[in-house]
C-alpha cells in the first residue's frame, strides 16, 4: 500500500499510532487491537531498538494492509537501513534531521526505487528552515515535526511559533505530519493547518479502551478539519456541545430503560471521570429476545438521511449512537437520534420508554 493512495482521498489529516513498546508481544496485541481505528502503525524507536525487524515482520503479518512506518530515526548508512525496512514490510522510514546529506540521499533514493516513503524527523533539529530548503533541493517532501518526548517531559508546550514553522514548511511544499503528546484537547490547536499526518502514541495505548480512543481521536480529527476547511466556527467550539450531547444520549438512554455498555458492569454515572462511555460515541445493549438484524435495520431506517453514521450496530450484540458525527449538534439532532431508537425498538415489538428518553435529553440541554 502506498500512502499517496490515501491521502488523497481528502485533506483529512491521516492518523498513526505509535508503538512505543520495549518489547514485541505488547506491541502486536496493541496492533491488532487498533488497527481497524487508524491509518498508519508506527514501530516505534525503542521498539526497533527491542526488536528490529521482527517487530516489522511480525506487525506487518497481523495488519497486511495496513501502512507501517518504521521510525528508525536513521542517523547513517541511510541506504543500508532502508533497504532493511522496506525489506521486512515497511511502508515508510524516518532518518533523523541531523544525518548527513549523503545519508538522507540514499535512504531517500532507497525509497523512490521501491515506491516507499522517506520522512525527515526534526528532532533536535535547530535551524528547521535552513535545513528544509536544502532537503527540498534534493526531492524530499515529508517531515516529521516533533515535540520531543524528553523536551515534553521537561515541560515544553506547542506554542503559536511550531505553528508558524509548521505553516512555513507546508509553504514550501512539505508534507508535515505532526507528533509529541497529542492528546484529543491539543489536537484542535492544529485544525487551521494542512498537515498530512497526526501522530498518537501514549494517548491511545495508555487509554483503558485503546480501540475506542483512536476511532475517538480519528472521528475528532475529521470533525474538526472538515469544519476548518468549509471556515466554520464549529472547529473551536464542538468539543463542549458534543460534550453536552453525548451526555443528553446517555441519560436519555438510562431513562428509556436500556443500558449503557455491554459487559454489565454498573456504569457510576455520566458525572463520574470513570463513566463507562467516553468521547462522543454510547454503547448501549441490544436486550435479549430482540431481533438484532431487524432493530438494526430498522435503526438505521430511521436515522435522518445524511446522519447514518451516528448509529450502527456491534456484532457483540449492541449498538451504538455517536454525537460525534452529526453535522450540527443542538437538542433537536439528539432527540432524533433517540426517537428513531425508540422508533426500531417499537417496530421490532420491543416497545421502550422513548418520552422519558426525549425529556431527559431537554433537561440536559436545558440544566
Ligand atoms: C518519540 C516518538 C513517539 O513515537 C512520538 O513522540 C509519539 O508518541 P506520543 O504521542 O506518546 O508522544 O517518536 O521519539
Amino acid at each position: 500500500m502506498q500512502l499517496e493512495n490515501i491521502s488523497s482521498m481528502s485533506n483529512i489529516p491521516k492518523l498513526q499510532i505509535a508503538l512505543d513498546y520495549i518489547s514485541l508481544p505488547p506491541a502486536l496485541v496493541m496492533a491488532g487491537l487498533v488497527a481497524p481505528e487508524v491509518d498508519i502503525i508506527e514501530i516505534g524507536t525503542p521498539l526497533c531498538k527491542a526488536a528490529g525487524l521482527d517487530a516489522i515482520r511480525g506487525i506487518r503479518e497481523i495488519c497486511p494492509d495496513k501502512l507501517i512506518l518504521a521510525d528508525f530515526k536513521t542517523p547513517d548508512v541511510g541506504g543500508i537501513e532502508a533497504a532493511m525496512a522496506f525489506d521486512a514490510g515497511a511502508d515508510m522510514l524516518t532518518v533523523i534531521g541531523g544525518a548527513a546529506t549523503a545519508t538522507i540521499e540514499q535512504a531517500y533514493h532507497v525509497a523512490r526505487e521501491r515506491g516507499k516513503e522517506m520522512l525527515m524527523e526534526l528532532t533536535g533539529v535547530r535551524d528547521i528552515i535552513a535545513r528544509a530548503t536544502e532537503w527540498r533541493k534534493i526531492g524530499i517532501d515529508r517531515l516529521v515535526y516533533h515535540r520531543e518526548w524528553d523536551a515534553q517531559t521537561a515541560g515544553r508546550l506547542w506554542t503559536q511559533e511550531d505553528k508558524d514553522i509548521i505553516r512555513q514548511l507546508i509553504d514550501m511544499g512539505y508534507k508535515v505530519t505532526v507528533t509529541g503528546g497529542l492528546t484529543m484537547e491539543l489536537i484542535p490547536f492544529f485544525a487551521d493547518l494542512p498537515v498530512s499526518i497526526l501522530i498518537c502514541g501514549r494517548s491511545i495505548r495508555e487509554q483503558p479502551d485503546p480501540r475506542m480512543a483512536a476511532r475517538e481521536i480519528r472521528l475528532a480529527i475529521a470533525r474538526l478539519w472538515a469544519d476548518s476547511a468549509s471556515g466554520s466556527p464549529a472547529s473551536r467550539t464542538v468539543t463542549p456541545s458534543t460534550d453536552l450531547a453525548a451526555k443528553a444520549i446517555r441519560w436519555g438512554i438510562s431513562e428509556m430503560g436500556l443500558s449503557l455498555t455491554v459487559d454489565g458492569r454498573e456504569c457510576p454515572g455520566c458525572n463520574s471521570p470513570k463513566r463507562f462511555c467516553r468521547g462522543t460515541r454510547t454503547d448501549i445493549l441490544i436486550p435479549t429476545g430482540v431481533d438484532r438484524q431487524e432493530f438494526s435495520r430498522q435503526l438505521l431506517a430511521s436515522i435522518e438521511t445524511g446522519e447514518t453514521n451516528a448509529a450502527g450496530t456491534d456484532s457483540s450484540g449492541s449498538f451504538y449512537l455517536d454525537v460525534g458525527t452529526l453535522t450540527r449538534i443542538n437538542e433537536s439532532k439528539v432527540q432524533s437520534l433517540l426517537s428513531a431508537v425508540g422508533s426500531a425498538f417499537q417496530k421490532t415489538g420491543n416497545p421502550v420508554n422513548t418520552k422519558a428518553g426525549l425529556e431527559a435529553v431537554h433537561n440536559i440541554f436545558t440544566e
